[in-house]
C-alpha cells in the first residue's frame, strides 16, 4: 500500500493542513487565530527552550496539532541543522511525526502547505510522510482495522514543481514495493517467484527483461550460483532487465547488480539458532533494490542506459548441498575452494559480475546483504562500500548516499587482503579469517570484475528490529533512493 500524491491549484476551506513552517512563520496568513498562533509560538518556546530540553508531552517530535471546527492543522517546525542533508533528513522525520499525529486523528488526505519557500524540504516532509505510512498487512486477518487511515497528500502547484512530484511520488512507490518484496515470506517469495516479480514490474515499465532457468544457468556455466542451489527443492533464476532508452545508444551501459537469496540458512554451514535466521528471508534485499530501482528509473524515462543482474536461490542443507571443502568452478573459469557454504552471496554475485562483463559496463554496482561484519561494523545506519571505480564516482556515490540518507562509508581494498583468501588447491577460497570480514568479501568479488566496480554492502541497514523514524521495523527498501538518485545524477 502507497500513497498517493496529487498536485492541485488551491485547497478548499475545509480541507486538513500539514504547514512546513519555520520559527519565524506568521501562521496567521494560513487561517490561524491569534489564540491559535499565540498557543503555538508558546510551544516552540517551550520546545526550543535552553539546550534543546524537550518538554513534557509528545513534543519532542515539532509538530504542532491545532484543531479547528472543520479541519486540523498540523503545523511542523523541523530542527534546523549546520548541513543541508542534516536539515532535509530533520524534514523527514518531521514527516514520519506529522504523519503518526494525521493517522492518530483518522484523516484521510492532508494538503501540504509551505511556509518556507524551501522545495526541496517540502518534498522531503512529504517523503518521510509517504514513507512512513506503510504497511504490509497481506496476513492480517483484519486487515482493515489496522490499517491507517491517510490515502493520499495533496500538493500545490505553485509550490512544488509536476517533475518533482512525479518523481517523488515514483521513488517511494518503488522503495514500498521493495519492501513488500522483502517482507513477504521466503515459502512464497521463491527464486521463481522473485523473478516473477521482477517480470511483473518490468513488463509494467517497459523494461526488457529475460529470466535464465536452471537449465540456461547450466549452459551458461554458473558454478557458483549452481552450487549454492544444491541444497535447495526448487530451481535457481537469474534475471535480466535492460533498460535502454532512446538517445542512449552507442553509449556504455551501467549495471547493478543485486544479491537475490530468498532464504539463508547458511546451509550445511547452519547458522546457529536461535535467531541469527529468524530474518533471513531479508537476503534478497539487494536484489529488491536492483529491481525496484531499475523499475522506478524506466517509470520516469530516465535517458540513462541501466541493466539489472539478479541472481537467485536459496541456500539451505538439503542432501545434495554443497559442502565445505567442494572446489567450484565459476562463471569466469576460476575456481573456488567453499570452506564456509554460508558464505553464498558472494558465490552467487561472482558470477554474475562476471556475466556482466559482455555488456562492457562503463561501471557496476552490485549490492548485497553480504556480511554480518559489515552489520557490526558500522550497524544499521549506513551502507560500507569498497571498490575500484574512480574517485569522481565514489565521490558522486557518497553525495547522493548523504542527499537521501543512505550513507556511504569506504572501507579499503588493499592488495594485502587478498592474502587470506588464498587456497591450497584452488584460485581462491571463500571465506578469510575473523577479522576484515566485511572487505574478504568485497576482495572476494573483485575477483570476477574487469571494469570500474563498486561493491555496497547492505546487511546493517536492510532489515530493522524496531522503527527509526520513517525507516519503519522489517524490510526498509534500502538502495532504491540512492540508485535512483545516482542514475537521475548521472543524467544531468
Ligand atoms: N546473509 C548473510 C549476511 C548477513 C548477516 C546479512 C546478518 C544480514 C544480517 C551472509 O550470507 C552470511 O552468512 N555471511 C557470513 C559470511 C561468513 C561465513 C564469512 C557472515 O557474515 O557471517
Ligand atoms: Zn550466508
Ligand atoms: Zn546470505
Amino acid at each position: 500500500m502507497t500513497t498517493g500524491i496529487a498536485c492541485i491549484s488551491s485547497y478548499e476551506s475545509n480541507d486538513s493542513l500539514v504547514i512546513l513552517a519555520s520559527q519565524k512563520s506568521n501562521l496567521k496568513k494560513h487561517g490561524l487565530t491569534d489564540k491559535e498562533t499565540g498557543y503555538i509560538r508558546e510551544q516552540i518556546e517551550l520546545r526550543f527552550r535552553k539546550n534543546g530540553d524537550a518538554p513534557e508531552g509528545k513534543l519532542d517530535d515539532n509538530v504542532f496539532l491545532i484543531n479547528q471546527y472543520n479541519r486540523e492543522v498540523f503545523v511542523v517546525i523541523p530542527n534546523r541543522k549546520s548541513e543541508r542533508h542534516l536539515f532535509l533528513e530533520e524534514c523527514r522525520r518531521s514527516g514520519h511525526h506529522a504523519v503518526r499525529a494525521v493517522n492518530s486523528e483518522k484523516l484521510k488526505n492532508v494538503t501540504l502547505v509551505n511556509d518556507t519557500g524551501d522545495e526541496e524540504a517540502l518534498l522531503a516532509l512529504a517523503e518521510g510522510m509517504m514513507l512512513s505510512n506503510y504497511q504490509f498487512l497481506k496476513y492480517k486477518k483484519d486487515p482493515q482495522k489496522e490499517a491507517h487511515t491517510l490515502r493520499g497528500i495533496s500538493l500545490l502547484k505553485k509550490e512544488v514543481s509536476q517533475k518533482n512530484a512525479d518523481h517523488l511520488a515514483l521513488v517511494v512507490n518503488a522503495t514500498c514495493t521493495a519492501r513488500d518484496l522483502v517482507n513477504e515470506h521466503p515459502a512464497v517469495l521463491t527464486a521463481v517467484q522473485l523473478a516473477e516479480e521482477a517480470r511483473k514490474l518490468c513488463k509494467e515499465a517497459g523494461i526488457r527483461v529475460e529470466v535464465f532457468n536452471k537449465a540456461k544457468i547450466e549452459a551458461l556455466k554458473m558454478g557458483g550460483l549452481l552450487a549454492v542451489n544444491r541444497g535447495s527443492q526448487l530451481p535457481p533464476t537469474f534475471t535480466v532487465m535492460e533498460w535502454k532508452p532512446p538517445g542512449t545508444a552507442g553509449k556504455k551501459p551501467i549495471v547493478l547488480v543485486g544479491k537475490g537469496v530468498v532464504y539463508d540458512t547458511g546451509g550445511l554451514s547452519l547458522k546457529p539458532t536461535p535467531n541469527s535466521m529468524d530474518y533471513m528471508k531479508s537476503d534478497m534485499s539487494g536484489a529488491a533494490a536492483v529491481i525496484c530501482s531499475l523499475y522506478a528509473v524506466a517509470k520516469a524515462k530516465l535517458p540513462v542506459h541501466v541493466i539489472g543482474l539478479v541472481p537467485s536461490t536459496d541456500n539451505r542443507p538439503g542432501e545434495n548441498a554443497y559442502v565445505p571443502g567442494d572446489v567450484v568452478q565459476m562463471h569466469n573459469g576460476l575456481t573456488v575452494e567453499v570452506l564456509n557454504t554460508d558464505a553464498e552471496g558472494r558465490m552467487i554475485l561472482a558470477d554474475a559480475l562476471s556475466y556482466a562483463k559482455q555488456f562492457g559496463p562503463e561501471l557496476v554496482l552490485d549490492i548485497a546483504t553480504l556480511t554480518g561484519a559489515a552489520a557490526r561494523a558500522i550497524g544499521t545506519q549506513g551502507i560500507v562500500f569498497m571498490g575500484t571505480a574512480g574517485e569522481k564516482i565514489k565521490k558522486d556515490l557518497v553525495k547522493c548516499g548523504n542527499r537521501v540518507y543512505e550513507r556511504l562509508v569506504e572501507f579499503p581494498i588493499w592488495e594485502e587482503y587478498d592474502e587470506m583468501i588464498k587456497s591450497d588447491i584452488a584460485d581462491i577460497r571463500n571465506i578469510g579469517g575473523a577479522m576484515a570480514g566485511a572487505i574478504t568479501a568485497g576482495k572476494f568479488l573483485q575477483h570476477f570484475t574487469s571494469y570500474p566496480w563498486v561493491h555496497l554492502d547492505i546487511a546493517g541497514g536492510a532489515f530493522l528490529d524496531r522503527n527509526d523514524h520513517y525507516r519503519l521495523k522489517n524490510a526498509t527498501g534500502i538502495g532504491v533512493r540512492l540508485f535512483f538518485e545516482y542514475l537521475k545524477s548521472r543524467c544531468k
